[in-house]
């Protein structure tokens, strides 16, 4: 009688545990574009994200360039498919007077960068170098104005000096005689970085008004360079900041509001990048996956404002953010980077994906030795972050019809807190194509889900995986491969119901036709 008794509540757990992570995927009812550009990047004027990082000087003559810009990163980006990079900051943006980068070389002046380690900055990579690296790259560039310490003539000037048809002005004559002839494409600028903060400390109801003045002399009444005008956004969960932003910028004057939000733990004690406990990784995560709930209600107030969402929400600094690395510069924020880092940008691009009807461009800080970089340099020698993997993994969603999913997760659980263990989106792409990602974030269980599926029929199934014993193992310089995608075999579809079983902290992207 005691034994029946054990064996039936045993039975009923267990298939209670198996049935807990259901994927429902409505593959007819996809309305929404997930546009390419969040899955965008970030290069600031910080350590050695620029200086060693993306560029080592035109007279560079053992790590290989072309003009100064690193070949074998540039390649990396490239595989990437970069859509988007913005430049030159963060809080640099806003000290940067860009007069100071064109120009011959020899006569740049240089500045203080007294946000990141009152180091020399000599201006040698300038407008000239970041818009032509670009170009090189595919990728499209967003801009940084300083309105925190600059002018809106200065801003106006950057516009026609960079877009502007060739004798128009005095600018325009200025980039023809720097070597430039033609105009580049430059279509996103942003007005001011975290002006509540290093971009001028102010109030959001100055900020209002300084945007509406900056805005109004960068181009004309109606827009005619198209100019795409990002406002500087909230900081995390500060919603006042985008209710009187949507309040008082008309409409026309804007084309989206920023939105910045780190996973720190805690920012006087961040903790390490590799050599981190549970606790600290479920804590990261918590703050990782806060991003649906910041992304909804910042969305949620753009939507009484513009209810048909002709606005978008530019994520335009994300990622996990820990303590530099021992024995570097505190101020360089150079971090090792780990399957943790994989798993916030897993989750953090399931969230932007399934949220594509609003947020229509992300930038993770940064792209190169910066926070949660997808590649590491030391001198000549580079690696592939896991953060890097996942992008990569990831590109197939670039521009394709977004198609919904709802996810039921078992818990991932720690002490007394807990979070959803699964986490996934979807995609149909231009040739029809379906792709799934997943993420399990659980440091110690694998997660078996069912998938089912509505509105097709899909005959195969393929995927790749990102994986690893342990989720504080990471890329080094010795050994650059430790975590790398390889094929997953774990995928079983069965008419409409595809099972797959993902190992703990891994990422698996599946591709069905
Ligand atoms: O990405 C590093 C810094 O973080 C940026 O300069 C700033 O915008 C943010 O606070």
């Amino acid at each position: 009688m005691m034994k029946k008794l054990f064996l039936i509540p045993a039975l009923f757990v267990s298939s209670f545990v198996l049935a807990q992570n259901t994927i429902a995927l409505f593959a007819n009812k996809g309305k929404d574009t997930i546009n390419k550009n969040i899955y965008g990047h970030f290069a600031e004027h910080l350590g050695r994200c620029i200086y060693g990082g993306l560029y080592v000087g035109d007279s560079n003559k053992t790590i290989p360039n072309k003009d100064g810009i690193r070949l074998d990163v540039m390649a990396a980006l490239k595989k990437l498919k970069v859509p988007v990079l913005r430049w030159p900051g963060g809080c640099f943006a806003d000290t940067y007077h860009w007069k100071d980068g064109v120009g011959p070389k020899a006569q740049r002046p240089s500045m203080l960068n007294v946000w990141w380690g009152n180091v020399k900055e000599d201006n040698s990579f300038g407008t000239n170098e970041f818009l032509n690296m670009c170009e090189e790259l595919g990728a499209e560039p967003y801009l940084s104005g300083n309105v925190g310490s600059g002018t809106p003539h200065e801003l106006s000037d950057w516009i026609k000096y960079t877009t502007h048809p060739n004798g128009s002005s005095p600018m325009t004559d200025l980039r023809q005689a720097n070597g430039r002839t033609t105009p580049w494409k430059v279509k996103f600028w942003g007005l001011g970085n975290e002006a509540w903060g290093c971009g001028g400390n102010m109030k959001v109801e100055y900020y209002a008004n300084i945007y509406r003045q900056y805005a109004t002399f960068m181009t004309d009444w109606g827009n005619s360079d198209k100019i795409y005008r990002i406002a500087s956004g909230a900081s995390d969960d500060d919603y006042h900041w985008t209710e009187v932003l949507m309040k008082e910028l008309p409409l026309k004057m804007f084309d989206a509001l920023g939105l910045h939000h780190y996973s720190v733990i805690n920012w006087g004690k961040k903790g390490p990048s590799t050599n981190f406990n549970e606790s600290e990784y479920f804590a990261t995560m918590k703050q990782a996956l806060l991003m649906e709930e910041l992304v909804t209600k910042h969305s949620a107030i753009m939507d009484k404002y513009d209810p048909k969402k002709t606005k978008s929400l530019a994520v335009d600094e994300w990622g996990g953010w820990y303590d530099v690395e021992p024995g570097t510069n505190g101020a360089f924020l150079y971090q090792q980077n780990t399957m943790r880092d994989a798993m916030i940008a897993g989750s953090s691009l399931n969230i932007f994906n399934n949220h594509c009807d609003r947020v229509k461009m992300a930038n993770l800080a940064q792209i190169v030795n910066v926070l949660q970089a997808v590649i590491l340099t030391n001198d000549e020698k580079i690696i592939l972050t896991p953060t890097y993997h996942v992008m990569e993994m990831y590109n197939v969603h670039h521009d394709a019809l977004m198609l919904p999913v709802t996810v039921t997760s078992a818990d991932y659980t720690v002490g007394k807190e807990k979070l959803k263990a699964v986490n996934a989106s979807a995609s149909k792409d231009k040739n029809g194509v379906t792709h799934i990602s997943l993420v399990n974030i659980d440091s110690k269980k694998a997660q078996e889900i069912t998938i089912i599926v509505n509105g097709a029929n899909y005959k195969t199934v393929n995927g790749r995986i990102l994986k690893s014993d342990k989720m504080q193992t990471y890329n080094s310089f010795e050994n650059p491969d430790t975590i790398v995608p390889v094929a997953y075999e774990g995928a079983k579809l069965n008419g409409n119901k595809l099972t797959v079983k993902l190992p703990p902290v891994s990422v698996v992207v599946l591709e069905l036709k």
